[in-house]
């Protein structure tokens, strides 16, 4: 099937992301999220992005030209996803709130239109079932900053048909994206695996066993993580770590993810990391 324009229900860190991503590919894109205000940061972030692309000599001002003139926003729900041939859900980590949206969007979208969640650990079998098309659903997990990130996630249920997987699976090749096709499954293969052992790493601090700095520089020159678990889970967010370990061990019930009360004590704390100013490191420049 032939995708040209798509939606990004979600206007965040990610939604923001996927938007340039798709723009500068060449897909009508238009941004939605649940207020003006959103939707109006998120076009101002993608513009602030493809100007740093240009200031630093890897856009050039005619492609972020051409990339603004195919990104619009929209904040009417209906409207944003009338014409999309691909929506992608970036909207929180909650899968109440993904439910609800996938219903809406099988009300509202065109019969032919798929949706893709950017879920990082949320079933996207219950969001295929609650939409009403499941044939048509499918996971499509990118990865933080979305235009400079290679890999995309992508999540098939057991009712996702080959012509949807075939079609995101293009899109992806457009976007400059590498696929892995995964089952949907608590964590995926990138949470389920990144979340283990930074479990593992912060368990090992929670035992005295060794300082952040140490346990990071043995994954970094060890086995050539480009970052250790520490570092990552500082700039992912403790918080968010902690959600997506939360989901996998209420699905699993398996202790590989319970989470260590030195990672709940943190949070609680509110050290989140970056964006806090404290995790396993501190941080001055926030
Ligand atoms: N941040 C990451 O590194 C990362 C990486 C991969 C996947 N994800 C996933 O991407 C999704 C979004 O994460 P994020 O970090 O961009 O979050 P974010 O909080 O930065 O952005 C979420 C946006 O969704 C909007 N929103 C809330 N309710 C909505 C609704 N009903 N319809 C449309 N928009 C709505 C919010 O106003 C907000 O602007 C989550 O599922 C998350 O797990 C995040």
């Amino acid at each position: 099937m032939n995708i040209e324009n798509i939606t990004v229900l979600g206007a965040g860190t990610m939604g923001h992301g996927i938007a340039v991503n798709a723009a500068t590919a060449g897909y009508q894109v238009v941004l939605s999220d649940i207020s003006e205000e959103a939707v109006t940061l998120g076009l101002e972030r993608a513009a602030a992005f493809l100007e740093k692309g240009v200031a630093r000599g890897k856009t050039s001002a005619e492609d972020r030209d051409a990339a603004l003139a195919r990104l619009s926003g929209e904040s009417n729900f209906s409207l944003a996803v009338a014409k999309a041939d691909l929506v992608i859900e970036a909207a929180p980590e909650n899968l109440e709130l993904k439910r609800r949206i996938f219903s809406d969007l099988g009300r509202d979208c065109p019969k032919h239109t798929l949706l893709a969640s950017n879920t990082s650990s949320c079933s996207v079998t219950e969001m295929a079932l609650a939409s009403g098309r499941p044939d048509r659903v499918i996971g499509a997990h990118f990865f933080n900053p979305v235009p400079i990130m290679k890999l995309l996630e992508v999540i098939t249920t057991e009712h996702t048909s080959a012509e949807t997987l075939a079609a995101l699976k293009d899109f992806a090749l457009r976007l400059g994206k590498t696929t892995a096709v995964i089952k949907d499954s608590p964590g995926f293969a990138t949470s389920r695996l990144g979340i283990a052992i930074a479990l593992e790493a912060i368990r090992m601090v929670e035992q005295g066993v060794a300082e952040p700095g140490d346990i990071d520089t043995c994954m970094e020159l060890g086995y050539r993580f480009p970052m250790g678990p520490l570092r990552l889970t500082d700039l992912v967010g403790l918080d968010v770590r902690l959600g997506i370990a939360d989901t996998i061990f209420s699905a699993t019930q398996s202790a590989v993810f319970k989470a260590p009360e030195l990672l709940r004590e943190m949070v609680a704390a509110g050290k989140l990391g970056r964006k806090s100013g404290q995790g396993f490191y501190s941080y001055s420049d926030s």
